[in-house]
């Protein structure tokens, strides 16, 4: 074993337990009648897929998606909406492949002339025990977190910003919510600009994690001036969705210890639909503030690398150089 995290699972572990003494974050039911809204990462099991669900039954018109397969999405979000109505259309979108991105983008303008809310909410934490010594890449050389959470949810949101402000513009609110981590704390952003020296999943995914609420930050001091259009980031809570369950799945001699550990775990971490409170929240509150950052339907303070505003204006420079290549 490489590195291990049991330190961090640990102390994480005890921060857990805390907050699951006090109240669940809830966020209030609203009207989201006409509004449009794109929530990425919405398989079965994930928050994606609860906050989907719940804006759908909001009266909100929705599209949902997953890598592959949007066909048995569709219909696992149309059998729960059952009776009870709402929109949902489930379409594949691969953060990791440009060409994914640009059809997904280009299929939802065809489709829609307005959008409300983009939910970047897709992410991965692979290889959650660190037992790994090589650094896992996309299929274009980068590492897989940097590529899937931070750099395809800049180009989607690039390539859907200009909606989103006409929307704003039009409707006198659009926002765009970056689902990212604690785990930023993890980031630091000197190594925003350099690969890490020595590969840790962890740290991985809390760059990725601190390179998306830079995102928020820069694309709200670009359009947030009017009051109209709103970027910002959220930490959902410590959430039993796929992220756990299939983090672990690949290391066959940890089946057993998960199969034991799961009702425990499932006990002290939220369920998908708490841990999609504060999306919920963040997506409908009047008042959310844009360019800040929430945590269990509240705001709350990243750390203070995440409000360097020129190591966020740097990422944002190097971010677009990278989207601007054949
Ligand atoms: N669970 C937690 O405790 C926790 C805590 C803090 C933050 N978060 C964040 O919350 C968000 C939702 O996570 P979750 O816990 O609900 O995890 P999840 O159940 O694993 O859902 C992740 C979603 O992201 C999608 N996805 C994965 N790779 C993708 C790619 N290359 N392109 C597009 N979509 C992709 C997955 O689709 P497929 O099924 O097709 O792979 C899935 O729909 C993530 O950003 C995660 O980092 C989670």
């Amino acid at each position: 074993m490489a590195q291990t995290h049991i330190p961090t699972m640990i102390r994480d572990g005890v921060v857990h337990l805390a907050r699951l003494l006090g109240p669940k974050p809830k966020a209030k039911p609203r009207d989201m009648t006409g509004r449009q809204v794109i929530v990425t990462g919405a398989s079965p099991g994930s928050m994606g897929y609860a906050a989907a669900l719940q804006l759908a039954r909001w009266g909100a018109d929705v599209v949902a998606t997953r890598r592959r397969d949007p066909d048995a999405l569709q219909q696992a979000l149309r059998a729960e909406l059952g009776t009870d109505g709402g929109s949902v259309t489930a379409r594949a979108l691969d953060l990791a492949d440009r060409d994914s991105v640009s059809a997904f983008a280009d299929w939802y303008r065809e489709r829609s002339s307005a959008l409300h809310v983009l939910v970047n909410n897709a992410g991965i934490l692979h290889d959650l025990l660190a037992l790994r010594r090589q650094v896992e890449r996309s299929a274009d050389g980068f590492e897989v977190h940097w590529r899937i959470n931070y750099l395809g949810t800049f180009q989607l949101t690039s390539l859907l910003l200009p909606l989103l402000l006409d929307s704003a513009e039009a409707d006198g609110d659009a926002r765009v919510l970056n689902v990212t981590s604690h785990q930023h704390v993890r980031g630091r952003n000197e190594r925003l600009f350099a690969e890490l020296a020595k590969h840790n999943p962890w740290d991985a995914y809390g760059q990725s994690k601190l390179a998306l609420i830079h995102m928020a930050q820069a694309l709200h001091r670009r359009h947030g001036g009017t009051g109209r259009f709103r970027a910002l980031s959220l930490h959902p809570g410590s959430v039993y969705t796929n992220l756990v369950t299939g983090g672990l799945e690949s290391y066959t001699p940890v089946r057993p210890i998960q199969w034991l550990l799961a009702a425990p775990v499932k006990v002290a971490l939220l369920s998908p639909l708490q841990g999609a409170q504060t999306t919920l929240f963040c997506a409908t509150d009047a008042n959310v503030q844009g360019g800040r950052y929430y945590d269990r339907c509240a705001l709350s303070q990243p750390s203070a690398d995440a409000r360097d505003a020129s190591a966020a204006e740097r990422l944002w420079t190097l971010s677009e150089e990278w989207l601007a290549q054949p």
